[in-house]
């Protein structure tokens, strides 16, 4: 059996991704260490009976007796160790959650329900390091990819509208609590008028009894516009990531436009998109709805009534599932060959985890 070290079991990707392992029964095919940074000697986490003991994460020559390595330990640690285990001429794959290596030469994205072949290629080729890619990305090809397979698009504008998770587990307590003061004032005044009560709430969100150190700004009742950092164009770093990541997913060589705003809003584990994507040519909704469904057996296609989209096409309905719901699929008045969509996932599963459990399974 491969020997598989796993790095940051216990954050919330980590667990996120134990839990499907042991879901899926991934333990019963491999040799698996678990390794820590902090609590080498440690007893490691219970699985199928086996009460494992934690390595050592900061020792390269430990981690390099392992055939694969899974990291969701973050970019930090990804920049201090691979170049360790470069210079011991490490011959094993490195899955990672995190994006420091995402757009290096020498790496794939991951996510082979839209791109096995280029993953199946590069494994062949001798490429070693497998990354996940940007949660919205993934999403979004999820989603859609089987139209950028078909090569129907020209160019898409993706809005975003992200859940508090993608910030991490501090980001989505931080909504929470915010959420249960709003909601404790709320029972105080709920009586007066709806004006009065506006005018309480406003207050409450532009004062300084609401925890906000996260996201810098309150996040229940309001919404963020910003996700990451600056670039010198305008972009935030979250939206540079939709055109880069998405071309390199699927290995175009001819890149395909993509831009869009990035906005945080409080939903919180599963990030929604509304796409407005301009088609190389006109092509009738039942063919590209046919197209839409071929994507994978994780697309659930929702109707265009109100019904369907309030019943699916929202966080409350894929979170915690693997379907990736797409509706509102029409024509825009700005001509027949602009398409309307709108797509949900669950930022933690195929947002994060899933493709990693997943690069693992290909491997072995
Ligand atoms: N950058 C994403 C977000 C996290 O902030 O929602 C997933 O890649």
């Amino acid at each position: 059996m491969k020997k598989v070290g796993i790095i940051g079991w216990r954050g919330m990707v980590g667990s996120v991704l134990i839990s499907r392992m042991i879901e899926e029964g991934d333990f019963n095919r491999i040799e698996a260490s678990f390794f820590s940074t902090s609590q080498s000697g440690q007893s490691g986490p219970l699985i199928n009976e086996i009460q494992y003991t934690l390595k050592d994460a900061l020792s390269a020559e430990s981690l390099s007796e392992m055939d694969i390595i899974i990291s969701a330990q973050g970019g930090d640690y990804t920049k201090e160790i691979r170049p360790k285990l470069e210079s011991l001429n490490w011959k094993g794959y490195w899955i990672d959650a995190a994006s420091a290596k995402r757009m290096d030469d020498d790496s794939v994205i991951i996510l082979d329900p839209v791109n096995k072949a280029h993953i199946d290629q590069s494994i062949d080729r001798g490429v070693k390091n497998y990354i996940g890619g940007n949660c919205t990305v993934s999403l979004m090809l999820m989603g859609v990819g089987s139209l950028f397979q078909h090569d129907l698009i020209e160019w898409m504008s993706s809005m975003t509208y992200q859940a508090a998770s993608g910030g991490g587990a501090k980001h989505m307590k931080e909504l929470l609590s915010q959420m249960s003061v709003i909601g404790d004032e709320y029972e105080k005044i709920q009586d007066s008028n709806i004006l009065d009560i506006d005018d309480k709430m406003s207050s409450l969100l532009r004062g300084n009894d609401l925890d906000a150190k996260n996201f810098g700004v309150p996040l229940a009742l309001n919404i963020i516009p910003w996700i990451d950092s600056s670039l010198d164009n305008g972009q935030t770093r979250e939206e540079w990531k939709a055109m880069s990541e998405a071309n390199k997913i699927l290995n175009l060589e001819q890149q395909i436009p993509i831009d869009g705003t990035c906005v945080r809003i409080g939903a919180l584990r599963s990030h929604s998109q509304a796409l407005t994507i301009k088609l190389k040519r006109n092509i009738p909704l039942d063919e590209i709805e046919s197209i839409l469904k071929s994507n994978s057996e994780w697309v659930e296609f929702v109707d265009n009534n109100p019904e369907s989209t309030r019943e699916k096409l929202n966080p409350r309905y894929v979170s915690g599932t693997l379907k990736t719901t797409v509706g509102r699929v029409r024509k825009m008045n700005l001509g027949d060959e602009y398409l309307n969509l709108f797509t949900c996932g669950d930022q933690l599963l195929w947002g994060a985890a899933e493709p990693l459990r997943r690069m693992m399974n290909i491997l072995l």
